[in-house]
Order: C-alpha cells, then structure tokens, then sequence
C-alpha cells in the first residue's frame, strides 16, 4: 500500500495590498499590523506551527519584505539580549519552521497566488491559511480540518461558518449534504453571492486543505468576480472531481482585515493575556460608562 503524506506545508498568501486599511497600508504590510504587541501573521503562523506544519510559504508581492525579516531570529538575539524573554514564543516558532516567500508578481487574485505557489508546494497535499481571518481555537482550526482530512481518505476539506444571510456577499459561500453533524460533502461553491442568491449562509473564513489536483485546476480557471482568478471556482473543480467537504471548526473567528474585526481582535487577545486583561477591562468599563 502507498504510503500517505503527512500534512506538513502550509501556503499564506500575503500579497494583497491593503486597500481596505489605507492610509497606514501604503508603508506597513496589513500582516504587520499589531494585536497587542504581535503582528497579525504571527497568529497564521503560529496556528500553522500548533497543527503540525513544518513548512510555509508566503506568496508576496513588492512592499511584504517586513514578514520575512519578522521571522528572522538570531540577529534579533543579539540585538535585544535583555528582552529576550519578550521574543522567546516567536523565535521559538521561527526556528521550527522554514518559510519560503514566492512573488506573486501581479494583483490576479487569491486564486492565482496559490497556483503561483505550486513550485514550492510540489506534489502534496496543503493548508492553505488567509491572513484577514485570525482563528482563536483549541485545537487550532487548522489542525482541526487535518484531522477531517485524514479521517476522511485525504480529501479536500474547507473551514466553514454560519454567517448572516446579510454577509454572504463578503464570502466564498458552500453548499452540500451533511454527512454527520457539521461535515458535508460541498456540490455547490460560489464566491460572494448576494443574499437574495447565495445557496446558504455557510461561509469559508479563509482556512483550506487542499490536495495538490486543485493546481491543474487553477491553471484552467478564468477570471470571474472583481475580473480576478478565484479558488472558490477551482474548489467546485475539486468538488465535482475528486471531492471536497466542508467542516464547521469550533473557535473563534475575527476579521482582521476589517477596522472594527481589528480593533476587537485586539481587545480579545489583550483579555486573554495576563500582563493585559486588567487595565484592559478596567479600560472597557470605563469608556462603557463614558459613552452612556
Ligand atoms: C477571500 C476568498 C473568499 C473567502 C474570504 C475569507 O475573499 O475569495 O472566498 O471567503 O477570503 O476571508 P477576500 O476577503 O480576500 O475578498
């Protein structure tokens, strides 16, 4: 019997270009923008690292060379020797992990940037893990949908959620039959319908597993919404070949990629920390009390 490939690489893109986070976005990547005192890719890759993931390639474009040199370690070191308990979680996760960046050397769409990966991904299956969507869940939602992927003969999987009918239009939305409470096997994909058209309120927040099939899919794929390459088409081309599901992770899910998402990200993580969570509630309580 052929031996399986244990899930081991993990494609990020981070090309995009912000626009939603302009002005700050045209000198800082919207993957360095901070929660807390982390930036936002460091909880992608830290949630790629926690599910088992060895290597991670990031598809970027001019301006991203910030995210390499985060996860730069040993120059660090010497720099702040003093601190270096502050920097112990991120390089110990730097250290675990190779990272690979590949350009993605036009604004195609996410669908291109993960065809642009193919070089570095080779034959294997991938998690594919979108920089807006920060997932606070244990265990991680990418290990989650691992774990379906292998207990389901290594088929394709994506992570869902229940949005609004009103949100259906900010998402690739997924439709099917539900083999077992929250897993179903997807017939139907399409990326951000209207409410008044979309074949449910299920919704992909940005995390995938994907077998390696979907590039020569992708290759095939023509622009569609926003004129841009979209892998919510190449996943109906799995889907009506060799399979996809849909998995509804437990956890929590915010839009970073969003003023407001962002600003709540931030006041999540601050609760969770110990060095934070009190001035951070004290502060809540008192601006609830200002604005009445
Ligand atoms: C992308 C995908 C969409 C997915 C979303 C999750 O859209 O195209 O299918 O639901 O990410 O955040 P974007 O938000 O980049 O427009």
């Amino acid at each position: 019997m052929q031996q399986k490939t244990r899930l081991r690489v993990a494609v990020i893109p981070v090309a995009g270009l912000g626009t939603r986070f302009l002005p700050i976005t045209k000198a800082i990547p919207k993957e360095m923008l901070p929660l807390v005192d982390r930036p936002i890719i460091e909880y992608i890759v830290e949630e790629a690292f926690t599910s088992g993931i060895e290597k991670i390639i990031f598809v970027n474009s001019k301006g991203k060379h910030p995210i390499e040199d985060y996860f730069d370690y040993d120059a660090d070191e010497i720099k702040f020797a003093k601190k270096i308990e502050r920097l112990k979680d991120s390089h110990d996760i730097a250290r675990a992990i190779t990272t690979i960046s590949i350009r993605q050397h036009s604004p195609k769409g996410l669908g291109h940037a993960i065809l642009c990966a193919r070089p570095a991904v080779e034959d294997e299956p991938f998690a594919v893990l979108l920089g807006d969507d920060v997932i606070d869940a244990d265990p991680a939602c990418t290990r989650q949908l691992i774990d379906v992927f292998e207990a389901n003969g290594q088929k394709s999987v994506v992570g869902v959620m229940e949005v609004p009918q009103e949100a259906t239009s900010k998402y690739g939305i997924v439709s099917g039959k539900e083999k077992k409470p929250g897993l179903f096997e997807v017939d139907r994909l399409v990326e951000k319908p209207t409410p008044e058209e979309t074949p449910s309120r299920f919704a992909i927040p940005g995390r995938y597993i994907l077998t390696p099939d979907v590039f020569d899919i992708l290759e095939k794929t023509n622009p569609s919404v926003g004129g841009e390459i979209q892998l919510t088409d190449a996943l109906q081309g799995l889907a009506d070949t060799s399979g996809l599901l849909a998995y509804c992770f437990t956890g929590n899910r915010y839009d970073a990629g969003d003023q407001v998402g962002f600003i709540e990200a931030n006041i999540r993580f601050a609760l969770k920390r110990d060095d934070t969570r009190e001035g951070v509630k004290d502060l809540i309580k008192q601006i609830a009390k200002d604005i009445g």
